[in-house]
């Protein structure tokens, strides 16, 4: 089937993605933000009720792993953690003073900031989808290619970027705040200490850990009440492990199924953009220009050039690792529309089309696990309606709203479907060029 063209899709779409549903409420919104005029910051969202840290009891909440991943040199005390949200919206960090983490981390959108690609400081367009911050602390390594593994170090790297926050350098925004009296006193309660830069990373890094998102229709289903989730997401659940093949990567362990976190903590090539970049000349620049383990040099390349779409070599300069990207976890995925590392889809029937034609025609790097699938629509549609149930409590409303939205727009444009190519046979990959 060809994908639907109708003259009124693109109407449709920019009414329904243009900022057309987004409700003014601050803990509402829905679709993607309203575009801003060029030069400009992305606005600052304010610290409402789905900024404040999770309870530590919620249904699904892996405790053990939860309090694994907490350092003892850390704990979460309340100085700690109030310190830490109070950096995360503290615009003065960066150059200008206009953007913070929360500029493109909201948490009335699930920390994301539904853009296709993030905008920094004086509107600066990065190459790359901002992730959620939930559950950020239970990652192996951070960023779409794992530069970096701790949410320390992660921190690092936005605030001196320079399409992000773009301070000159962690001392100069450390300067900002070292001589604000407010600040004074939250770090000598949360570390007995000054103002200093290390204590600031970690006081965020503290905050990001109390951001654990479970208690999800699924959780509830999970722990037996079978009425939690809908007959399609339940169906969708057993398609996710079986003929869709999703927990080959979207789970931790090949024999068990993964109810957590639904990542196995690796870098695939499943196929996002690559096509659309001359790959060797791009590799053969990383490997000239970016020695291996300078980090920013690495986010610089990651954030701000093209050499972004080559992933995870961009790190480890392997030939496996040609435009591979972490597996993501897919807890409250029905919030962080649009999606992959570059916000190249629109909604979750689109990454299901995705998958379900297998891609990679002329991908020499792609993923051996991928293939076409054979998926029915109501197979494709029960898979999204799985993937719905993943949605944590607090934001039920905002997924009830955002499911209609991405339903609606899956009627009039579905770019990725290719029924042909999903029920054909897996084609033959193309030769690795060499280089
Ligand atoms: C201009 C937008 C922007 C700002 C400001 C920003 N981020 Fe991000 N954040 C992103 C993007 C885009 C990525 C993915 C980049 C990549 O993978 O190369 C990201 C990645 C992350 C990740 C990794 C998540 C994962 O799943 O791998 C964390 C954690 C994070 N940001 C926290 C922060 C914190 C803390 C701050 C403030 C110090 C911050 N961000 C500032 C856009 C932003
Ligand atoms: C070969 C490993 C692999 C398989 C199989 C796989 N995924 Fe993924 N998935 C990934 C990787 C890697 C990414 C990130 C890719 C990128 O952005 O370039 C991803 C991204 C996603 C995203 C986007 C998340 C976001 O925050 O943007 C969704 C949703 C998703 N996968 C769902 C699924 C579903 C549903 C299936 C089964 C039909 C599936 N995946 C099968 C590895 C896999």
């Amino acid at each position: 089937m060809k994908p639907v063209r109708a003259a009124a899709t693109l109407a449709t779409v920019a009414l329904l993605y243009g900022g057309a549903l987004v409700i003014a409420a601050d803990d509402a919104v829905y679709g993607g933000p309203p575009a801003l005029p060029p030069g400009q910051s992305p606005p600052l969202p304010k610290p409402g009720p789905l900024a404040a840290p999770r309870p530590a009891q919620q249904a699904g909440l892996p405790a053990a792993l939860m309090a694994s991943v907490i350092p003892p040199t850390s704990p979460l005390t309340p100085a700690a953690v109030a310190l830490g949200q109070k950096l995360f919206f503290e615009p003065r960090l960066s150059g200008d003073g206009t953007v913070a983490c929360a500029s493109c981390h909201d948490p009335a959108r699930a920390f994301t900031d539904g853009r296709p690609q993030s905008i920094g400081i004086g509107g600066k367009v990065g190459q790359r989808n901002a992730p959620t911050v939930l559950n950020a602390m239970f990652n192996k390594t951070q960023f779409w290619d794992g530069r970096v593994n701790t949410l320390e170090q992660q921190a690092a790297l936005p605030i001196t970027n320079a399409f992000e926050m773009g301070a000159a350098n962690l001392a100069a925004a450390v300067a900002k705040i070292a001589g604000d009296a407010d600040y004074q006193v939250l770090f000598r309660q949360a570390y007995g200490r000054d103002v200093n830069e290390r204590d600031m990373l970690r006081a965020i890094a503290t905050y990001e850990r109390t951001l654990a998102s479970f208690d999800a229709p699924f959780d509830r289903f999970i722990a037996g009440d079978k009425s939690a989730v809908s007959d399609s997401a339940k169906r969708g659940w057993e398609l996710f492990n079986t003929k869709a093949r999703c927990n080959l990567c979207h789970a931790l362990s090949k024999t068990e199924r993964d109810t957590t976190l639904f990542t196995d903590n690796k870098f695939h090539n499943i196929g996002i953009g690559v096509i659309h970049h001359r790959v060797v000349p791009l590799a053969e620049q990383a490997e000239h220009e970016l020695a291996q383990g300078h980090l920013n040099g690495i986010d610089q390349a990651a954030i701000e050039s093209e050499m972004s779409v080559l992933g995870r070599f961009l790190i480890t300069h392997r030939d496996d690792d040609v435009a591979s990207f972490k597996t993501p976890g897919l807890r409250n995925v029905l919030l962080t529309a649009p999606y992959f590392h570059d916000g190249s889809q629109a909604t979750l029937w689109d990454v299901a089309d995705h998958y379900n034609h297998g891609d990679g025609v002329n991908d020499p790097w792609l993923s051996d696990r991928m293939q076409p699938l054979a998926m029915t629509e109501p197979e494709l549609d029960d898979l999204v309606a799985f993937l719905a149930s993943l949605t944590s409590a607090p934001y039920k409303e905002q997924g009830e709203r955002e499911y209609a939205r991405q339903l609606a727009l899956s009627k009039v444009s579905r770019p990725q479907r290719d029924t042909r190519r999903a029920f054909g046979p897996k084609p033959v990959q193309p030769p690795r060029p060499k280089f």
